[in-house]
């Protein structure tokens, strides 16, 4: 379906400020609209001040924007309850939050952790790291040659001893989009639990975390238009109260004598230290803007520039695109034949294309394509159907340079 969205490219003040800079590096971060510029200066203009500690005005203001944020996410992602929030710093702190709670709860001699071929490295180390304290095994599920997931391999897995399935809703080195429902309903059958990495699908599905009954899901804000250093943790409140805390300090404890400490429930168990005030307050700010833009049409736009990426792509001589699954998102991954990833993307910056090469954190995924990495072009809200043919322009430009 074509959609009418125009990308608000005015909106973003780095966009504007770096022409002509085509800025195709999304999966990695995106830019901040304005919007979220103000609002961050505006907290610490006028509000700045700790949270749940002081009586004083500004710290109840400040409390009082933190928590509102809190339930905004909440909201956002169809969580049942805001206390099912935890801020981390990011999608990887989210999932350490997890593998060094749930998963020393619940991983024993010879259990299992399933993650998948096609992971991030933040969604396979801190599972190795948990199964080796616990001498527990990871498990992945096979990729295919299109970049999707074996599922009748996943199935196989799950006959052994599973307590924790560990899968990305969407691949950032491919643009799989993984039937997430499917897998967790399952995880559940076989009797484990399952987190869902979605620091690649908040910025372009709809969510819906009770609807898909997951048991976690994570995500970065700065991935979606907000600023880098929050990131979000949704755990089920039933596990949340269960899982032992993993940080000590301020904020997360109800009684501290020299003897003993008693904790604070979730989401408080979870946050200690001094958190980070004006990342949630201009994350909601984000969440705003891009939900007015997904409510625009974003997302028809967005798959019209994946199809327009990808057939153009197709047209250039020598070029293979690397995961061609049914279901994708605006990420689109290709290598040149007899080229170096590192050396077309360093020729790409010198036409001002700005994309990602290389093993983009994902090597087990490169080894299993036998590939050293992939050039990667990944698209947001201001990209344009213009820039991708500058990027084909650049491609081709690079390709002969290349080959000569
Ligand atoms: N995870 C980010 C990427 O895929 C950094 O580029």
């Amino acid at each position: 379906m074509k959609s009418e969205f125009v990308p608000p490219r005015r909106d973003f003040p780095l966009i504007v400020n770096r022409e002509p800079i085509a800025y195709l590096d999304n999966a990695a971060t995106t830019q901040k609209p304005q919007i979220v510029l103000d609002c961050l200066l505006d907290y610490y203009g006028s509000s700045n001040s700790n949270v749940h500690r002081s009586a004083h005005t500004l710290g109840g203001e400040a409390t009082a924007k933190f928590e509102d944020a809190r339930q905004s996410v909440a909201s956002f992602i169809g969580a049942r309850r805001t206390e099912e929030v935890i801020w981390t710093r990011g999608t990887t702190e989210s999932i350490n939050l997890v593998a060094n709670t749930y998963g020393t709860m619940v991983l024993e001699q010879n259990s299992c952790v399933v993650v998948s071929q096609m992971e991030h490295h933040s969604n396979i180390v801190p599972w190795q790291m948990a199964c080796e304290k616990a001498g527990a095994k990871i498990l992945a599920i096979r990729v295919n040659l299109d970049g999707t997931l074996d599922l009748d391999h996943y199935r196989e897995l799950l006959r052994q001893d599973v307590r924790i399935v560990a899968v990305g809703h969407i691949s950032n080195a491919l643009g799989t989009i993984n039937p997430v429902q499917e897998m967790i309903g399952m995880a559940h059958d076989a009797g484990a639990k399952i987190l869902i990495d979605g620091a690649q699908a908040a910025p372009h599905l709809e969510l819906d975390v009770s609807d898909l009954n997951c048991d976690f899901y994570a995500f970065s804000g700065h991935k979606i238009y907000g600023p880098t250093g929050i990131g979000v943790l949704y755990g089920r409140k039933d596990l949340l109260e269960a899982m032992p805390p993993w940080q000590g300090g301020g904020e997360m404890i109800e009684n501290v004598t020299m003897d003993r400490t008693t904790y604070q429930e979730p989401p408080y168990k979870f946050e200690a230290g001094t958190p980070d005030v004006s990342g949630p307050i201009a994350l909601k700010a984000a969440l705003e803007y891009y939900s007015h833009c997904v409510q625009s049409g974003l997302h028809e736009y967005e798959q019209d520039l994946l199809r327009y990426a990808t057939s153009s792509l197709r047209q250039v001589e020598g070029l293979r695109i690397v995961g061609e699954a049914p279901n994708k998102c605006p990420i689109v991954s290709f290598l040149i034949e007899g080229t170096h990833p590192n050396d077309v993307a360093t020729l790409l910056d010198e036409q001002d294309v700005a994309v990602r090469s290389g093993h983009h954190c994902a090597m087990p995924l490169m080894n299993v394509l036998g590939i050293p990495g992939t050039i990667r072009a990944s698209f947001g809200l201001y990209n344009s159907k213009d820039e991708i043919d500058r990027l084909i322009k650049a491609v081709q430009t690079a390709a002969q340079i290349l080959k000569q």
